[in-house]
Parts: C-alpha cells; structure tokens; sequence
C-alpha cells in the first residue's frame, strides 16, 4: 500500500472512496459539513432520519454519483463527541478500512485525522488513521491452502493537510507506515503454529529481518548458550526436542549515547513443562513468543527508520515442554551472573529465559532495559484484555514507555513493585524461587525479573493479556496483536530525540 499526505482537497480527492467521520448525536461540523453540502445535505439527512447514528463501528456506504470527486463516501462512526479520541479515532479508521477493502475499493482517501478532538496534535492524528489502517487491513489466515487472491487497498490518502502541517504529518506517517507494517509481521509470527515458528525458525526470521533493515545478527545455539553460562534459560530448554536460540540484533544508529535493550520472551509453546497446563489454557500457547515477535518486528522497524539510538533486541527461544529430561519443580538451577533460583512451577518460565536475556543485555553494555513478555496469567484477572500491565525501577524511564504507548495507541497501566512483595519470592534453599503464590502475581513475576536488572534503569511490559485477541472485531481480526511493537518502536523514536 502506498500511503500519501497532501493538502489536496478531500473534496476534490478522485479515488475510489472517501472516509468521514461523524459523532453519535451531532450534526455534520467543519470537514465533515463541507462535505455534506456537496452531497446536498443527504448526510444531514441520514442522521436525522435515525438510519447513521454515529455509534462506533457503524460504516454507511454512500454513492457520491459524481457530487464529489471520489466515488463513494464511508461515513463511520466516532462515538459520543465528548468520549473521542486517538483511540476511538484508531477504531474508527480500522472498520472503515476494512470495510471499504472488501468492497472492493482500491484507493482511498481519509479525513479521519481532521476530526481528532481539538487539543490532539495533528501529527498524532495523521499517525493514529494510517497505523489503525494497517492493523485494519490484516486478514490472518495464514495456513489456508486456497489461492483466491483478494483485493487489496493499494492507495491510502491522507487527505486536507494545511501546508505548514505537511512536513510534520509527512515524518509522523512514514514511521507509521513502517510501524504498521511491523505490527502486522508480529502478528504474522504469533498466528503461525508452533510447529513452524519453532527457535530456529525465528533465528531464520532474525536473520532475514537483518538483512532487510541493516541490523547486525547473532544467534547463539546451545552449546554457546551453555559455555557463556545461561543456566536458568538452558533448565527451560532441556525438556524439549527443539533446541534453542539465543537471538541478538543489534542496530548502531549512534555511538557514545545511551545503549537500550529491548528483550522479548520467545517461547515458543508453553505446555507448562511438567507443571503440565490443562488442555483449554495450554490451547493458545504459541502466543508465548509474541514478546520475542513484538521485539523482532520493532528491531525490523528501528532499522528500516534508521534511528539514531543504539538499540539491540534479545530474544531468548526456546519451548517448554515435559519429558524424560525436562527440569523439575524442585529443581535448583543457577541464572547466568550466579543467582540460584529454586524452581516451584516449571510453568513459571518466562521469568527464567527473561532473567538470563537480562543479564546478558547487561553483559553487552545496555544501559537501558525494556522487557516484554506474556508472563503471568494473573496480568488477565488484573487488567483483561484491554491494558498492558507496566513496572519498572526508573519512574523516568517507566513514564518514557506509557507515553510512548499513549502516542501509539497501546493502552498501559503500571502496577507497583513495593519492596512488602519480594518477600513472596524468598527460598529457604537457593536465592529466590520462581513463584510467589497466588497474590499480586503479576507483581511478583516483575519482582523476580528486577532481581536481574542490577542498577540499571529497566522497565517490563507484561502482555499476556494484550498479545492475542479472542474474536473478530470490527477494527481487527482475531488472533495475535502484535501488542507493544509500536511502543518499542516509538520508545526508540522519542530517546532517539526523533520524536517530539
Ligand atoms: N505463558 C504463561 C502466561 C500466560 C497465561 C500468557 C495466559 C498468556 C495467557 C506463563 O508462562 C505462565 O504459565 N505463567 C504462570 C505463572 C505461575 C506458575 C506463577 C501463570 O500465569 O499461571
Ligand atoms: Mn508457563
Ligand atoms: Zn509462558
């Protein structure tokens, strides 16, 4: 898809479609009133008559006949006036989108982001409509044999850009365009099953992201895993036949600064290990990469936006899986750095691979570390679907990544590591152990990994509700997210000083 700002008119936009927004209860104003005159007031009209009403996720489709230079006119629905904003703004434009896609439209304009609510940034605007437009546009399927080969949107328009906004819009939508797409490659990698996304093949997906983007790569295998002394990682790795992949991508886009790590767990399927899961929670555990595949995809990105922040990504791979030769509960197993660590559950592991990922970024001079990880179950009870649970030991560094959600789109809420909860994780044998029981679990699997931050600045993203949606919507399909590859992406941007 070709993405373009321009100050053309939308009323003198001759594609295949217009998108226009209109509010639940409210006339057409500005833009949209514009509009609606040339239609003659058939908008205006609708709206009275009760059949557009302006609820989110309803899309009319109107003929323009020749009243306007596009074809059609999508009116889509924005909500309660008082209740807009970027995030409804991103529904809006993924269902119409979407909408318009499979009817057949090809190019299309938009001047959704002229309707944000007074107070949003143009810039974040033009961002919101052409991210949720790629995230709209995923259709998922990724194993279906059939060959049809669907229409596709070619030409998206960012339409009515005043000239002093354009070169702003212009930034702010080419890494949207490139952040988008990323977005969707993660979805790609969560989707496919476990039996192809196996360590190995990420590494294979490292290495190609690589050399798209001009990243350094690295994968280690385990025997390099076990001479550098990754302990807690290898315990996780041992139960299963797939072997694992220490994977680090590296993007120098300054030297002397400051160096940060985007590490992503990439388990690849959780079975539990010999804490075996049951069967309905073990069915959707190949979404157990998507902190790897969210790192992946936003490495691909900073890349390809040549970023000037030296970024590297480390996705510690590997399946966990019961057999003859898994490690047990019970088990005490030494992390990379020396800690001993007395394993309770097996199906505790996240915080494992993550602890020897952390102190290997340590390793590599990171001075700033950002996890990312379907870790806890408890993440769900806390905050559903909708919110990304955030901790960290730098408040500046904790605020750094929820605006960068909040510009993006990704809805974050941070919970507390009060020092009352480390003691949940105390062991009478080793260091620590792997669980801290049933209260605040979500904190405690963040208490675990500061133990293997140091004194660095660290914040951890818990995603484990975020990273998979479990119905079709009508801004995007089910199945993986793509969950906080856009944070990373515009964390990297803003530190980079890219990004106002
Ligand atoms: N991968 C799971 C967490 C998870 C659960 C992610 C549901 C997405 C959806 C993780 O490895 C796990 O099993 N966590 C345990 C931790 C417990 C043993 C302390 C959990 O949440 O039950
Ligand atoms: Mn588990
Ligand atoms: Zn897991």
């Amino acid at each position: 898809m070709e993405v373009r700002v321009t100050s053309e008119s939308a009323l003198e936009y001759a594609g295949d479609a217009l998108i226009l927004g209109v509010a639940e209860g409210a006339a057409p104003t500005g833009v949209a009133a514009e509009v609606d005159r040339r239609l003659d007031g058939l908008v205006g009209r609708l709206i009275e008559s009760g059949e557009i009403r302006g609820k989110q996720s309803e899309v009319t489709v109107l003929h323009t006949e020749g009243r306007l230079a596009a074809s059609r006119l999508a009116v889509v629905g924005l909500g309660r006036p008082a209740e807009i904003d970027l995030f409804g703004l991103r529904r809006a434009m993924g269902t119409a989108a979407r909408a318009l896609r499979d009817r057949g439209a090809h190019r299309v304009g938009t001047l959704l982001h002229r309707q944000a609510p007074p107070g949003a940034r143009p810039d974040r605007a033009a961002r919101a409509v052409v991210e949720a437009a790629y995230v709209g546009l995923y259709r998922g399927g990724e194993c279906k044999s059939t060959e049809e080969s669907p229409a596709e949107m070619k030409e998206l328009c960012v339409l009515g850009v005043p000239d002093e906004e354009i070169e702003a819009a212009t930034a702010a939508v080419r890494s949207a365009a490139i952040a988008g797409e990323a977005t969707n490659y993660a979805r790609r990698l969560v989707n496919l099953p476990p039996n192809e996304v196996t360590p190995s093949r990420l590494a294979e997906e490292a290495l190609e992201a690589g050399q798209r983007a001009g990243l350094e790569v690295e994968v280690l295998k385990p025997d390099q895993i076990e001479s550098l002394g990754l302990g807690a990682l290898l315990a996780v790795a041992r139960g299963s036949e797939e072997p694992a992949r220490l994977i680090v991508l590296r993007h120098r886009g300054a030297e002397g600064g400051p160096s940060i790590a985007f590490i992503g767990k990439g388990l690849t399927f959780d079975s539990g290990g010999l804490s075996i899961k049951p069967s309905e929670k073990m069915e959707t555990m190949k979404l157990d990469m998507a902190g790897g595949a969210a790192v992946l995809a936003a490495m691909r990105a900073i890349g390809e936006l040549e970023i000037g922040l030296d970024v590297m990504g480390i996705i510690p791979a590997t399946e966990n899986m019961p057999s003859g030769r898994a490690y047990r509960p019970g088990d005490v197993v030494t992390a990379l750095g020396g800690k001993t660590i007395e394993i309770v559950s097996t199906d505790a592991e996240g915080r494992l691979i993550l602890a020897d990922a952390l102190s290997y970024a340590r390793q590599l001079g990171a001075t700033h570390l950002i996890d990312v990880a379907t870790l806890t179950g408890a993440c769900i009870i806390a905050l559903g679907h909708v919110a990304a649970g955030v901790m960290g030991n730098d408040g500046a560094l904790v605020e750094a990544v929820l605006d960068a959600g909040e510009i993006v789109g990704e809805r974050m809420w941070r919970l507390p590591l009060f020092p009352e909860y480390r003691g949940q994780l105390d062991s009478k044998i080793a260091d620590i152990k792997n669980v801290g029981g049933r209260d605040a679990g979500t904190i405690t699997g963040g208490w675990f990994l500061r133990e293997f931050v140091g004194d660095n600045a660290w914040v951890h993203l818990d995603i484990a509700g975020t990273a998979w949606s479990e119905k079709d919507e009508p801004h995007q399909v089910e199945g993986g997210t793509g969950a906080s590859t856009r944070t990373l992406i515009a964390l990297a941007e803003r530190m980079a000083g890219g990004m106002t």
